[in-house]
């Protein structure tokens, strides 16, 4: 058995965890760089929690910008075992409307200006992203989010786009009606990525703000309806991160999935 610490990384909307026991922003140091901010640690129902704020206090990191590297090693520094990610979206689906949350599965990468690996000139590694998010830790993501009221949809497939504007109409309907995605954001690629590299289990639960581009009855994507929505889903966010402790519990038994081990037959180069 090892420690919980639950990782919350927070998009837009969401800028710390409420009724942290022990709360205290911390600086964490990072050979892959400086985090997008301090990062917030306590615990919640006697379980260790960190939080940290993706775009940064102020939003001061883009989609493209943000230090996904420097995040994820400095999570892993502070002894973070699981990692949620929440952030806003786009949805493809007329059922995952603007309000709902959707605990995502599966991940469609179009970014491109991002550095995406920790291995690569001396050390390499090809891990399995064949399944990208951790089950263990979507369930109890879902649990949480239908316990606090929360229309909730188990499963989708975001599209990681490198932003910052939102797509056109043609790329809109294209990863709808073609590649069969639901939802759309820019930021949990390369973060999904990187966790796995750290042997993190990471899940991912993506707020929906709106339709996108496709939507014959609704307009193009605005960033004042988003943050509109995001206002709302923010107290949803809360409440749902609030009952992960709880769900999780302080002891964690070895991943049944293996994310903890993920770099047991990833890694090519011996070591020294
Ligand atoms: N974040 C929120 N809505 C989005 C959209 N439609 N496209 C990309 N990122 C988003």
């Amino acid at each position: 058995m090892t420690e919980t610490m639950i990782a919350v990384i927070g998009g837009s909307g969401i800028y710390d965890i409420e009724g942290l026991e022990g709360a205290e922003w911390r600086t964490v140091d990072s050979p892959w760089g400086t985090p997008s901010d301090e990062i917030l640690t306590g615990s919640l129902d006697g379980v260790k929690m960190a939080f940290l704020p993706r775009h940064g206090r102020g939003h001061v990191h883009s989609p493209t910008t943000v230090p996904y590297r420097a995040n994820i090693d400095a999570l892993k520094r502070i002894g973070v075992t699981d990692v949620i990610s929440v952030s806003a979206c786009g949805s493809f689906r007329e059922e995952m409307a603007p309000g709902d949350f959707v605990v995502v599965d599966q991940f469609i990468d179009r970014t491109f200006g991002r550095e995406k690996s920790f291995f690569g000139t001396g050390c390499v590694a090809h891990v399995s992203v064949a399944h990208p998010t951790c089950p263990r830790l979507g369930d109890a993501c879902y649990t949480a989010a239908q316990d606090a009221g929360i229309t909730v949809h188990r499963g989708g497939t975001y599209l990681a786009m490198e932003g910052p504007q939102f797509s056109t109409m043609a790329e809109s309907k294209m990863y709808r009606d073609v590649w069969g995605c639901d939802v759309i954001g820019m930021t949990n690629m390369p973060e999904a990525k990187l966790a796995r590299e750290a042997e993190l289990c990471y899940a991912s639960i993506a707020m929906v703000t709106d339709y996108d581009s496709w939507h014959p009855d609704h307009g193009a994507v605005d960033i004042t309806d988003i943050i509109k929505t995001l206002t709302g889903n923010a107290d949803k966010g809360r409440e749902m991160v609030r009952r992960l402790p709880a769900l999780l519990g302080a002891d964690r038994a070895p991943c049944p999935h293996g994310c903890d081990r993920a770099l047991e037959y990833a890694l090519l180069t011996a070591p020294e």
